[in-house]
């Protein structure tokens, strides 16, 4: 496990981290989650020992060590590889300059190197140069050459940062792959949600250097603590209202609410995915209100309809599966009813975080 307690760091007057406390287990997947600026980078540096944090500590378990720079293999967004070095010479480069006493027999060098491009699946690439590869095969070299030194934690800053949507995808499944099969512990630097959600056990969301929450990629999407990991976490939409009998009313309407309400306040305002907005032709359908249908945007699995409401012309963005889409042919311009399904509520006390 790796603890970090208190750590706080300053550049100049600006501070960059305050306070943060983590517990990082052994062999967990952790991303690093937050908007540029957060603090995302400085946090990971410290964590590496590359750069020294002004306030707390960091603590190793005994079996990550000590000998920090033999333990942590650091992977950048653009990790330059040596390029007038074959992508076998690079991979073999860290095994190659250990001193002689520390330094593999050149038979089992080789052996470690091809297995090592047949686990990032880049055999057959051995003799090409790096200017003969796509970026997403430039990556996977550079983790095939971290990995080749055995490191217990694995640090990435934002190691697909760089490529195209398509290849980062596929890097990051492959990614969660190589992780579980060589049960190292990889601390994972993005500023990309769906990125964090798709492959980590855990999650910790920064922002303005502190922890804002960690949890599951199901705990923090499903019960996101403050209106900031709500919105960082989707796609969101608004209705403000009073509290009333555990229930938001604005107008007519009184909608249920998702989860406890503890603040006192009066005023709140209900978040809304757009998966869970019910779009309706019925104009009695009880607690909706009239809206506008602005955009249409039908391809792909799932329809995205952009409403604007009759009442106060806030905008609202809805999405329903292609099969509710075509029963219910809706048409761009038409007068709809619209209800939100789930509503979490935030009152003006969640924004103080
Ligand atoms: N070496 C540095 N000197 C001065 N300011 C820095 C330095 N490194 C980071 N910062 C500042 O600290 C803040 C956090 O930066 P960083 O950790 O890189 O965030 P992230 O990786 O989340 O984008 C930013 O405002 C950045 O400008
Ligand atoms: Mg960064």
């Amino acid at each position: 496990m790796i603890r970090l307690t208190d750590i706080s760091k300053r550049f100049g007057n600006y501070q960059a981290l305050k306070g943060i406390d983590l517990d990082i287990p052994s062999g967990e997947l952790v991303a690093l989650l937050g908007p540029s600026g957060s603090g995302k980078t400085s946090l990971l540096r410290i964590i590496a020992g590359l750069e020294g944090a002004d306030e707390g500590s960091i603590r190793f378990d005994a079996d990550e060590g000590n000998e920090l720079e033999k333990n942590v293999g650091f992977v950048f967004q653009h990790y330059a590889l040596f390029k007038h070095m074959t992508v076998f010479e690079n991979v073999a480069y860290g095994l190659k300059v250990k001193k002689r006493k520390d330094r593999l027999p050149k038979k089992v060098i080789r052996e470690k190197v091809l297995e090592l491009l047949k686990l990032v699946r880049l055999e057959g690439f051995a003799d090409r140069y790096p200017s003969q590869l796509s970026g997403g095969q430039r990556q996977r070299v550079a983790l095939a050459r971290t990995l080749a030194v055995e490191p217990k934690i694995l640090l990435l800053d934002e190691p697909f940062g760089a490529l195209d949507a398509k290849v980062r995808k596929e890097l990051r499944r492959w990614l969660r792959r190589l992780h579980d099969e060589v049960a190292v512990t990889t601390i994972f630097v993005t500023h990309d949600q769906e990125e964090a959600l798709d492959v980590a056990d855990r999650i910790v969301i920064l922002n303005d250097g502190k922890i804002i929450q960690e949890g599951s990629p199901d705990e923090v999407y499903h019960h996101p603590n403050s209106p900031f990991v709500y919105n960082f976490l989707g796609d969101v939409n608004l209705f403000k209202g009073r509290l009333e009998k555990g229930k938001l009313h604005q107008g007519v309407c009184e909608w249920e609410i998702n989860g406890d309400i503890v603040s006192q306040s009066e005023t709140a305002v209900g978040f809304v995915r757009p998966h869970d907005i019910s779009i309706s032709r019925d104009h009695a359908l009880k607690d909706s209100v009239p809206a506008w249908i602005t955009y249409i945007q039908a391809f792909g699995k799932s329809v995205r309809i952009e409403l604007k409401r009759q009442d106060s012309e806030e905008y609202l963005e809805a999405e329903l599966s292609r099969e509710q889409f075509t029963e219910l042919r809706l048409q761009i311009k038409e007068l709809v009813f619209v209800k939100p399904n789930q509503l979490h509520v935030f009152t003006p006390d969640d924004y103080v975080i």
